[in-house]
């Protein structure tokens, strides 16, 4: 055997190699895959101190997924699914980063995309991503949920495989980010946070503890704490919200499509979903990266924000516990937002004098 081949073969394969055994998607063709998964379970002392301590805290970064967030492990399967079933197209509507994640699978099986996005309502680096992978982008002039509302009804009259998560496979292959998480640790954790919006990675986590739990790998099943952003939290007002608006672009969602999951693995687990201010998400944004030096959007922000809003209001006890907090898109998906909380550069002339001053300043 060649050494650069054994180098390869050595290397992590992305979950349907690792995990395939346990997804219930078509497995009869070569996986598409980018060797999404197996991303760092990173410790997070410094956040959990700012959070007010007595806790154990970590951030899952889903963000080093090769296109930059969690939808990855969804696409590897749906991909998969969509070769396996002869499609030769795909759609999806999507916030930004299911577009992103789409559009490059899809160009790694040379099949042909067409993503629905909200116009002006999508992070650059989303925005960059769908078409660099060659996407064809459609920026409809309505919000996530119109997307998917016409994603669904133009499927019913061309044959097109629709990749967002009312397709069962992506739940397959996101759920395998709560095995790694369990893999990691031995156990589940005591609480698993995470952003929702359209809420399939909520519902796909649950499944994965679930199937580790029926399984007898772990011994117990995390509590969940969902959270949404004020302005698009259907979750928690119990209501579909006509206008979603938020900072986080990601769960600028009104009427999440699998609402009922979700809703039942938040009291399956004894967990609980809340909703936090835009300038609670952007606060801890900064911190997440000044702390931890873990750079992740906005939405990401969100459960970690939740955290602080438990424990702040007191409904939320993590004492002694382990808590895992999901950050499901990198920082650089959404540079505009990152920098509202950012100091901007100072200017200063290119000479030594210059640079001694303001290194004592
Ligand atoms: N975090 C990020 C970074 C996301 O992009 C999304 C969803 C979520 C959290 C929420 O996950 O929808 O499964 O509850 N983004 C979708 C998209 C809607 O189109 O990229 P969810």
């Amino acid at each position: 055997m060649q050494p650069s081949t054994r180098s390869t073969t050595r290397q992590w394969q992305g979950i349907i190699a690792h995990y395939g055994a346990r997804m219930q998607i078509r497995r009869d063709v070569t996986p598409v895959t980018l060797l999404e998964g197996n991303t760092p379970l990173i410790p997070a002392p410094r956040l959990a101190e700012a959070l007010g301590g007595g806790f154990e805290l970590f951030l899952k970064y889903e963000g080093l997924n090769p296109t930059g967030s969690f939808k990855d492990r969804g696409m590897t399967a749906a991909i998969t699914q969509a070769v396996a079933e002869g499609a030769q197209a795909v759609i999806c509507a999507s916030t930004g980063n299911t577009a992103a994640s789409a559009a490059a699978y899809a160009a790694r099986a040379g099949l042909k995309c067409i993503v629905l996005v909200p116009e002006g309502k999508i992070a650059l680096g989303k925005l960059a991503g769908a078409l660099s992978y060659g996407a064809e982008v459609l920026a409809i002039e309505g919000n996530f949920d119109d997307g998917l509302r016409l994603v669904r009804a133009a499927s019913e009259h061309v044959p097109i495989a629709v990749v967002n998560s009312i397709n069962p496979a992506r739940l397959q292959g996101q759920k395998t980010a709560a095995f790694e998480i369990c893999d990691a640790l031995g156990e589940a954790p005591d609480w698993l946070c995470l952003p929702v919006g359209n809420a399939g990675n909520i519902t796909a986590y649950w499944m994965g503890f679930t199937e580790y739990y029926n399984d007898g790998i772990i011994q117990r099943r995390p509590h969940l704490l969902g959270a949404q952003a004020e302005g698009a939290a259907p979750i928690v007002r119990e209501h579909v919200v006509e206008k979603p608006e938020t900072i986080a672009t990601a769960i600028r969602i009104g009427n999440p499509a699998r609402w009922q999951e979700a809703k039942q693995a938040l009291t399956e687990s004894k967990g609980r979903a809340t909703a936090v201010s835009d300038e609670e998400i952007l606060e801890w944004q900064a911190k997440i990266a000044r702390l931890e030096g873990v750079f992740v959007e906005p939405a990401c922000a969100a459960g970690i924000a939740a955290i602080a809003k438990g424990r702040r209001e007191g409904w939320l006890n993590i004492e002694e516990q382990r808590v895992v907090s999901i950050m499901t898109g990198h920082g650089l998906k959404d540079p505009d937002a990152a920098l509202k909380k950012a100091p901007q550069p100072r200017t200063i002339p290119a000479s030594l004098d210059a640079l001694l001053e303001a290194l004592i300043r």
